[in-house]
């Protein structure tokens, strides 16, 4: 059983040790890639990320991942219009997915970042490419403010 963890112990560590986790994770049929599920299927653990206790009753289940971390989710797709509120904002289990596992243990600090138009490969892509990085650059300056993610000492 220790052996079959170590990975998974590995994973944990590293994600208890991180303040902002970037998560790369492109739109493979409407969700996110079976290796990205294989990692959050690694680092959701009872006992070191959420807690379970059945003599709690009806909700035995809580975060056990410290407050004050971030996570950003960079993702791409090749047709357009996945974003809130857009016309197949309903077919878009990426962001979702993602975010549900991790508010589950803790993380509830999440922003998006997304590049459209990929199977286009026209000038939409490149626009859309060049809307990201513009998002990117304006997240790193507010994440990189001591006080937008500060902790106790
Ligand atoms: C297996 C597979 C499934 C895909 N499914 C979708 C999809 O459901 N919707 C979509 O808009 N794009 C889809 N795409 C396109 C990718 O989201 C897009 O090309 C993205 O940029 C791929 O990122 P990557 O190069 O990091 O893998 C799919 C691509 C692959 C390889």
């Amino acid at each position: 059983m220790g052996e079959a963890l170590a990975e998974s112990d590995e994973l944990v560590d590293e994600l208890l040790s991180a303040d902002i986790i970037v998560a790369g994770v492109p739109m493979y049929n409407f969700g996110m890639p079976a290796q990205f599920k294989a990692y959050i299927d690694n680092i959701v653990r009872v006992g070191r990320t959420f807690g379970f206790d059945r003599s709690r009753g009806d909700v035995p289940y809580w975060p056990l991942v410290p407050e004050g971390k971030t996570l950003v989710i960079l993702s791409a797709r090749g047709d357009y219009d996945y974003g809130p509120g857009r016309r197949l904002a309903h077919m878009n289990h990426v962001e979702p997915g993602v975010e549900t596992p991790f508010a589950y243990i803790g993380i509830t600090d999440v922003h998006r970042i997304a590049i459209e138009y990929d199977e286009f490969a026209d000038q939409r892509l490149r626009a859309s490419i060049a809307t990201a990085e513009e998002a990117v650059d304006k997240l790193v300056r507010k994440l990189a403010r001591p006080e937008a993610h500060a902790t106790a000492a």
